[in-house]
């Protein structure tokens, strides 16, 4: 019989892991991190994060997921029903992330649309501000609705609902095998016509020119896990839930080997595309690069429109395909970051995955409305770098020692290793999972906290202050919740 929540093959798992990894983080974030932190310096500590980190954490991830063939929360349960709060904390803050992740695609979805006439008109950085977001950087704004964005955002959950309410095969298998390779191919389209415009090797050089002094600055070890981590949605309980629909006949080890690289190629040669159009666009207006660049919503929604605003006629297949690869991209993270807490009511609940999705695009979608305001950009930048800097590093924290410590990790290297056509797990990979990432992630969180203490106005720490009651409350009502599954609370362990 067809199981519902399989995927048909083993090729659908590594294309859906590649399209979580794959997303905005690659796009926008990781061409401005490598430039800041060292150009080609950067590398090295970016090889040592993937080394370290990367592969053994995903690998531990995977593991785990296949093992316990259930939800993120039941998993934690099978490990000891008393910690059923704990398994609901992750869920619930990864749903948080697939919220503002879902106001990024809006924008971008706004900006599709209006690629097809270059509809942001002569001056970019107007538009993105007086007419798409009309920023506030306190909470003054929130009573400012902007109904544009709001219906782009509606596009995004109307899209995440079509694809998960149906079977996992039917919708995000076929959804992930059909638009990863697509997402591929656009982005080599326009890296090789960046390649060709006159100016592109002034922006190379000056992305790759190695400042090697940078090594020794703590800083920029820092970005490199960092941008590992968001940037292959590590520790999300994404890779957890995608392994644990797979089937018996799974290569875990080289399968996590292809979505670390497939991942870092697709970011490289991002940036590549990036630093060569910012060198046309230096060029062209006789400013240097450092003046240019920028991160985030600036580089892709006012540099990149003025770029096209020069490129002439070429532009009007160019924009359109550059705003869908960042849509496809950002849908097929999001995808994967929604699944996480959608499987963990259904095994509890007892619910239809088009129930549970159904209720929860309707709740997320509303709730979404909030960054739909003057202040949404403002909240936005608050929940991402809490989410990411303490939340996620936290759980991961404790994903160690829960999966790698508690469920014993040796007990998954035979059956890795008997599958495995590639790498073979031995003591350096317990070694890593069980002392060497808790304690970096442990020193990482502590040097956040503090930056955070010394930086953080009040506002800000209000914003946190109710994400934080928002997530421990939420987490709360789910564990009291009764289970309308007979098996919820039964600690059965699968054996391989
Ligand atoms: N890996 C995604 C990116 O690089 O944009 C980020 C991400 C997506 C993180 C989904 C977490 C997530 F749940």
């Amino acid at each position: 019989m067809k199981n519902n929540n399989e995927w048909g093959s083993n090729l659908a798992f590594i294309l859906a892991m590649i399209g979580s990894a794959v997303g905005l983080g690659n796009i926008w974030r990781y061409p401005y991190v490598l430039y800041s932190n060292g150009g080609g310096a950067f590398y090295i500590p970016y090889i040592i994060a993937i080394l370290v980190l990367a592969i053994p954490f995903t690998i531990l991830e995977y593991g785990v997921g296949y093992n316990f063939k259930s939800s993120f929360t039941k998993a934690i349960i099978k490990i000891n029903p008393k910690l059923e709060y704990f398994g609901w904390i992750l869920p619930v803050a990864v749903f948080i992330m697939t919220i503002y992740y879902s106001t990024i695609i809006g924008w971008d979805g706004i900006y599709f649309f209006l690629s097809f006439f270059k509809g942001w008109g002569a001056n970019p950085n107007a538009f993105l501000t007086n007419t798409v977001l009309h920023p506030t950087d306190s909470l003054g704004g929130i009573f400012h609705f902007l109904p544009f964005v709001a219906i782009s955002m509606l596009v995004g959950w109307f899209i995440i609902w079509l694809v998960s309410h149906k079977n996992l095969d039917d919708g995000l298998g076929k959804v992930c095998k059909i638009f990863v390779p697509i997402l591929f191919i656009t982005m080599i389209i326009i890296v090789l016509f960046s390649l060709t415009l006159p100016g592109a090797i002034i922006g190379l050089k000056e992305l790759f020119e190695p400042d090697l002094s940078l090594l020794w600055d703590f800083n920029i070890w820092l970005a490199a896990f960092g941008q590992i981590f968001f940037s292959l949605s590590l520790g999300i309980g994404a890779g957890f839930t995608y392994a644990s629909y797979t089937k018996k006949d799974i290569d875990l080890i080289t399968s996590g080997l292809y979505v670390v690289i497939a991942n870092s190629l697709f970011e490289n040669f991002a940036a590549l595309g990036i630093f060569s159009v910012l060198g046309y666009m230096s060029l062209q207006s006789g400013t240097p690069i450092p003046n240019i660049v920028s991160e985030g919503v600036t580089l892709i929604f006012v540099i990149y429109p003025q770029v096209f605003n020069i490129l002439g006629v070429i532009s009007l297949i160019l924009a359109p395909l550059f705003f869908f690869t960042v849509y496809v991209a950002g849908i097929t993270s999001m995808l994967s970051a929604f699944e996480v807490l959608s499987i963990s009511i259904q095994n509890k609940f007892n619910m239809s995955r088009k129930k549970a999705t159904t209720i929860l695009v309707i709740v997320g979608a509303l709730t979404s409305m909030i960054y739909a305001t003057s202040c949404g950009e403002y909240i936005l930048t608050i929940t991402d770098s809490f989410i990411n800097n303490f939340v996620i590093i936290l759980c991961v924290i404790i994903e160690c020692i829960l999966f790698a410590w508690v469920f014993k990790a040796e007990r998954l290297i035979n059956f890795l290793n008997s599958k495995s056509q590639s790498l073979k797990l031995g003591k350096w990979w317990l070694i890593l999972i069980k002392y060497i990432i808790p304690i970096l992630l442990c020193i990482i969180w502590i040097g956040g906290i503090n930056k955070l203490i010394a930086t953080a106005t009040n506002e800000y720490l209000l914003v946190i202050a109710i994400l934080v009651a928002i997530l421990l409350i939420c987490s709360l009502i789910f564990t009291l919740l009764k289970p309308k599954s007979e098996n919820w609370f039964k600690t059965e362990e699968r054996i391989k």
